[in-house]
């Protein structure tokens, strides 16, 4: 079978999974416009996840995607954690909350995977790893199709070992978290899908900095079996990033992006702003915990319509994202080029 067809998409183009992005109408509208919607579920309860998936099929007869996050076991001293509470003071003070509550997330991974199975969900993405092999199993018996993500040609070729059905080649340029599990190491996409392509033998799906027809049709003469598509969707009428948000991302003239570690304690890709510039240099907890920490902050910076202190993830063809609906974005990408 097709690498499309066994999506049932009808276009080679995936609606990237963006964890607190995603909403069910971004997703259906994707999937309606003959491209692969993709549920961002990473921070979700088990119990949410299987609401959005409720929702989605709502709203469409279409297959979907559902992203989850790879759990990691990481060591964490009391003693950083108060260091790392202790940096981000100032900012909390700055939206008149010197201390606030952070409690630790609760897993939930093994909860999704059991919900993914019941509602039958087509397909299943992951990124920040792999999961263990029974789990892997377990979504293969119930032919749910795998798809891995990877930063590096070594990723690439564990993502085919543990018995994925494809891999997303992640690039250097892609807005969001990365999705490196060996070691942080930024190779561009033009460099990283002809090797991934070269070393593995199932489909690759490339994802960094496409934002138009011409990139789509690049990337499929190089050997990618699809591409997937971030920054370019953002700012569409169905995505649930905050108005502010949105406007950050159309306004961006020119590549603002960074890395930073500051809101999650793993590298992300997204415009500077001021919460980053206060962070530099500063204690940051290992990913989930700042993720943990920052949870209130980021939440009160929205309800305060202030973007200066929110996560605006996107990636390095910022400046070339704009309005529209989502339908009309992926009219762009199989029209002129444009
Ligand atoms: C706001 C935002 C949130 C993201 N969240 C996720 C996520 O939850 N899971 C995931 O696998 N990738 C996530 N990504 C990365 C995308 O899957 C993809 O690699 C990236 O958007 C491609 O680059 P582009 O943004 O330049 O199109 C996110 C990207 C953005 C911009």
């Amino acid at each position: 079978m097709t690498f499309m067809k066994a999506l049932g998409i009808e276009h080679p183009i995936i609606q990237a999974p963006m964890a607190g992005v995603t909403t069910p109408e971004f997703v259906a509208a994707s999937a309606d416009a003959g491209i692969l919607g993709s549920i961002g579920a990473g921070y979700l309860s088990a119990e949410a996840t299987r609401d959005f998936i409720r929702e989605v099929k709502k709203l469409t007869d279409k297959p979907f995607a559902v992203n989850l996050f790879v759990p990691e076991q990481t060591e964490m001293e009391q003693e950083q954690l108060r260091q790392a509470y202790f940096a981000l003071q100032p900012i909390g003070k700055k939206l008149g909350m010197p201390f606030w509550k952070a409690p630790l997330s609760e897993p939930s991974f093994d909860g999704q995977i059991d919900v993914i199975i019941e509602e039958e969900v087509a397909v299943c993405s992951f990124t920040f790893g792999l999961p263990d092999e029974t789990v892997i199993q377990k979504l293969k018996e119930h032919n749910v199709y795998l798809i891995g993500t990877a930063t590096t040609v070594e990723e690439a070729v564990l993502v085919e070992q543990a018995g994925m059905d494809a891999v997303v080649a992640q690039g250097k340029e892609a807005g969001g978290h990365r999705g490196s599990f060996l070691g942080e190491q930024l190779v561009p996409l033009e460099e990283l899908l002809p090797s991934i392509v070269e070393a593995i033998g199932i489909p690759v799906i490339a994802a960094g900095g496409i934002a138009n027809g011409e990139h789509l049709r690049h990337q499929l003469s190089r050997g990618a079996a699809a591409v997937q598509i971030g920054t370019a969707l953002l700012a569409t009428e169905e995505s649930g990033a905050h108005p502010l948000y949105k406007q950050a991302v159309i306004d961006a003239t020119e590549n603002n992006t960074v890395l930073t570690k500051a809101f999650s304690g793993k590298s992300a890709r997204g415009i500077r702003n001021e919460f980053i510039e206060m962070m530099e240099g500063f204690p940051i907890a290992p990913y989930p915990y700042q993720n943990d920490l920052t949870k209130k902050i980021r939440s009160e910076a929205a309800a305060q319509s202030r973007p200066e202190f929110m996560s605006l993830w996107a990636g390095e063809r910022v400046q070339d994202t704009v309005g529209g609906t989502v339908k009309e974005i992926v009219e762009k990408f199989l029209g002129d080029g444009g």
